[in-house]
Parts: structure tokens; C-alpha cells; sequence
């Protein structure tokens, strides 16, 4: 347990704010390029006990990965099936994205028997929606009631399946497609809603043959795969705390460069918009591996409440904490729905964002899938956050105390580390030279 972080009520936020390598893109730019015939050079990786997670089992596969420090590695991928059973089990840690991921990855790896296992949150979370799709194709994966450890023995043939995911999930659908590389036939995922499609992005920029976007995957079987460089886009979802804080806080005004724009990520800007928010988006470009970036900048606003729900769900699901506070703090009655898988990430997060909201003095009631937050437009009273071990809740903690009375002490700040190592350094110079 980390030492509690209390954070101050402050003044405006103003200027360049940089965040880290987008987490998503920094698994697979790992998982990925280890799959690579010959090396692939990363910039701008996201270090966090996360993606560290990935680089240690990526490492104890027998992948050499040359870490040059400030984000640039060298991954020297072994091919499609050049991955070593590891002695042991692979730690994922708290990672959701590498124990979905690598249990694709390693289904179709020629041999060896793989176990993935975790930390407590990480034994909580359902494996099952991966572990199905997989067996249908011909692998042998065992779940321990659902959940983790898993252990999956390669060197099962495998025949691509057309699969229609029963939730919308973008590690779910990555991994039957990363299982798909050395399948016999096509493989198929129909989403109910689009998700983040970054693996698709990147496998079509190492060479494969994946056709259809928008709820409709399909992917052939590769011979190999080859990437010379992946350059990893800032991550929205570590803006998005940023960006509601300046858009909370009067006279705020920052830049963010390089942001990741994927398809599936950007419904935090979608929302915000209607709220009323001001965050312009120029500078568009598409990275060498497929991914579009932009620069953003944040002024304050004054937020009107709307309502989420449905289709867009998926593309602001790792926002939705943050988008409660800014609804909080909005002005009118906010419903959010079809939010039901908000109960099996880090935390349950429909109760541990209604937890740390309701203790600072948000209006905020958790209902069947979602919630109804009664926004009030002016700064949070304040009080103490416990993130019950998630990185997303501690950091809402941090932004409401920015934002509020008489400030916010989060218990276990420490969790932070699993997405935005640098979150609190940023935080405290932004807000020291200007309270
Ligand atoms: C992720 C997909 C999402 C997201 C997670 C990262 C990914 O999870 O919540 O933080 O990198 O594919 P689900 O696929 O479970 O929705």
C-alpha cells in the first residue's frame, strides 16, 4: 500500500501537458512485433507496470527486447510461432489486455503448455469469452472457473471460425484474431458495437490481410510478419483526465500532442462536445503503423448534462469514470447505460467510481448498468478517495481534488503506476508554479 497523496484545490491549468505512450498500442507494439520476422524499432512506448508486464513476458518467451530508455525499444520478433514455453507461469500482473492477448497468441504457438496468471483483480475477471471462441477453433485452453490462472496447450491445429461476440470487447476480438495467424481459413469477429481496432491497424501494417472494419473483421492466415517501426500515439485515456480538468477549471487552457485518434477511442471528445466542452483537434496525421493522431487543445467551459449509452459505449468505456466527475459537475441529471461491463475491469468500477464520487459530495447513484448522477455546476466538496486498487478511480480522485473545496486525499495512490507512472509529477508542476 502506497502513502496517501493529497491533492490541493487549484487554479487554472495552462500550457503543454504530456502524456504517456498510449497503453493498448504499447501491448501490442510488444505482442506484436515479437511476432515479427526481424526487429522493429518502438518510439514513444507507454512505460507503466502494465506494459511492463507485457516486455517481462514477452522476455521469459524468448523475445529479446532492447529497452534504450524514453520509450524506445527494440523488439526482435521470432516469427508467428518462434515463441518459447516459458519455466513457470507467466505473471500478466494486473494487465486484462496481455492475459487476453498472449492466451491468442499462445493457442496457436506449434508447442509447449503456457499459464497465464495475475494479481487478486486479475483472478476476478472473466475468461471464458476468450477461452470459448479459442476451443472453437481447436485449442486446448483451460480456465480455472472462468477465470485466471489459464493454461493453454499449443500445438492443437487450429481452423478459422466466423465468431459474434456476445459483448462488444477489443482484447476478446484480438485475441481470436491474433489465434487466426496460423489458422487454416479465414477467421471472422462480428462486434455488436465497433471497438478500438488497433491490432487490426497494426497487423495490416506488418502485412496481413485483414479486410472489413465497424463490427465486421476478417483476417487470412499470414505466412509472416514484418514491421520496421511503430511509433506509439499519445493515450486519450490518460488525456481524457487532463482534459476534463481543464475543462473544469476556469481560465484552464492546455495543449496535448500527438494524441491517439483511433476509431473506438475517441467518444470522450464526442460527449464532451455535447456537453458543451471546447477541445479543438488539429493537426491530424496517420502514423507508419496505421494509427491516426492529433493535437488537441483544452479550454475551459461551462458543461450542460447528456446522457450516454448504446453503440458508444465502447469507445469511452476507460473514460466513463472520468466523464462521471465532469457530469457531477455539470449542470443537470446525467444517465449512463449499458455500461454493465464497467463491473469486471480493475474494479467494479460502477461502484468504486459511485464510491469515490459519493464521498467527496457527487450526486451519483449506481443503477442496473450504468448510473444517475445529479450534476451541480460548482467545484466538489472534497474528502478522501479510495481507489479500491484501481489506476482509473485514483486518478478521478486526483482530478476532483483540482477541483474541489478543500482538496482530496486518495488513500493508494500507488495504482496509478499501472497506466501513468508520471501522472502525479505532471499534476504537481502543473498546479505548483500556479496556485
Ligand atoms: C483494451 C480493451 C478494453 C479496455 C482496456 C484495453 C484493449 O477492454 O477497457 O482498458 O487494449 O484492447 P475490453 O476489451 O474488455 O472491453
Amino acid at each position: 500500500m502506497s502513502a496517501p497523496w493529497h491533492v490541493a484545490p487549484s487554479g487554472p491549468l495552462v500550457g503543454e501537458l504530456a502524456v504517456n505512450g498510449d497503453k493498448s498500442v504499447s501491448h501490442r507494439a510488444l505482442l506484436i512485433g515479437a511476432l515479427t520476422d526481424g526487429p522493429v524499432e518502438v518510439e514513444g512506448w507507454g512505460d507503466s507496470a502494465d506494459t511492463r508486464a507485457t516486455l517481462e513476458a514477452v522476455r521469459a518467451l524468448g523475445v529479446r527486447v532492447d529497452d534504450h530508455g524514453h520509450g524506445r525499444l527494440t523488439v526482435h520478433g521470432v516469427g508467428l510461432g518462434g515463441l518459447k514455453p516459458p519455466v513457470g507461469a507467466i505473471d500478466v500482473r494486473n494487465a486484462g489486455t496481455l492475459m487476453r492477448l498472449l492466451s491468442g497468441i499462445c493457442a496457436m504457438q506449434p508447442a509447449g503448455a503456457f499459464t497465464l496468471d495475475g494479481d487478486a483483480s486479475i483472478r476476478t475477471r472473466p475468461m471464458e469469452r476468450v477461452a470459448q471462441p479459442l476451443r472453437a477453433m481447436g485449442a486446448e485452453v483451460e480456465t480455472t472457473e472462468g477465470r485466471p490462472p489459464v493454461t493453454v496447450t499449443a500445438g492443437r491445429p487450429l481452423a478459422g471460425i466466423e465468431h459474434v461476440l456476445p459483448v462488444a470487447s477489443a482484447q476478446v476480438k484480438s485475441a481470436i484474431l491474433l489465434a487466426g495467424l496460423r489458422a487454416t481459413g479465414p477467421t471472422t469477429v462480428v462486434e455488436p458495437q465497433a471497438t478500438r481496432d488497433h491490432t487490426e491497424r497494426m497487423l495490416r501494417a506488418a502485412g496481413a490481410r485483414v479486410t472489413g472494419s465497424g463490427g465486421r473483421v476478417t483476417l487470412e492466415p499470414a505466412e509472416r510478419l514484418r514491421l520496421d517501426r511503430i511509433e506509439v500515439p499519445g493515450d486519450i485515456s490518460s488525456a481524457a483526465f487532463l482534459i476534463v480538468a481543464a475543462t473544469l477549471i476556469p481560465e484552464s487552457r492546455i495543449f496535448l500532442r500527438g494524441i491517439g485518434m483511433g476509431a473506438g477511442r475517441t467518444g470522450i471528445l464526442d460527449v464532451l462536445e455535447r456537453m458543451g466542452g471546447r477541445v479543438a483537434v488539429f493537426n491530424r496525421r496517420t502514423t507508419d503503423a496505421g494509427e491516426p493522431v492529433a493535437d488537441l487543445e483544452v479550454a475551459h467551459a461551462e458543461l450542460t448534462a447528456s446522457s450516454i449509452r448504446g453503440d458508444e459505449v465502447p469507445a469511452l468505456v476507460d473514460e466513463l469514470p472520468i466523464l462521471a466527475l465532469a457530469a457531477c459537475c455539470a449542470r443537470g441529471k446525467t444517465r449512463v447505460r449499458d455500461a454493465g461491463e464497467l463491473r469486471v475491469k480493475e474494479s467494479d468500477r460502477l461502484e468504486s467510481v459511485r464510491d469515490a464520487l459519493w464521498r467527496i459530495g457527487g450526486h451519483i447513484e449506481v443503477e442496473d448498468d450504468g448510473w444517475f448522477i445529479r450534476g451541480v455546476p460548482v467545484r466538489l466538496r472534497g474528502g478522501t478517495v479510495d481507489p479500491h486498487g484501481d489506476h482509473r478511480v485514483a486518478m478521478l480522485g486526483a482530478i476532483a481534488g483540482l477541483y474541489s473545496e478543500e482538496g482530496v486525499t486518495i488513500t493508494d495512490p500507488g495504482a496509478i503506476d499501472v497506466s501513468f507512472p508520471g501522472f502525479r509529477a505532471l499534476i504537481e508542476a502543473a498546479t505548483a508554479v500556479r496556485r
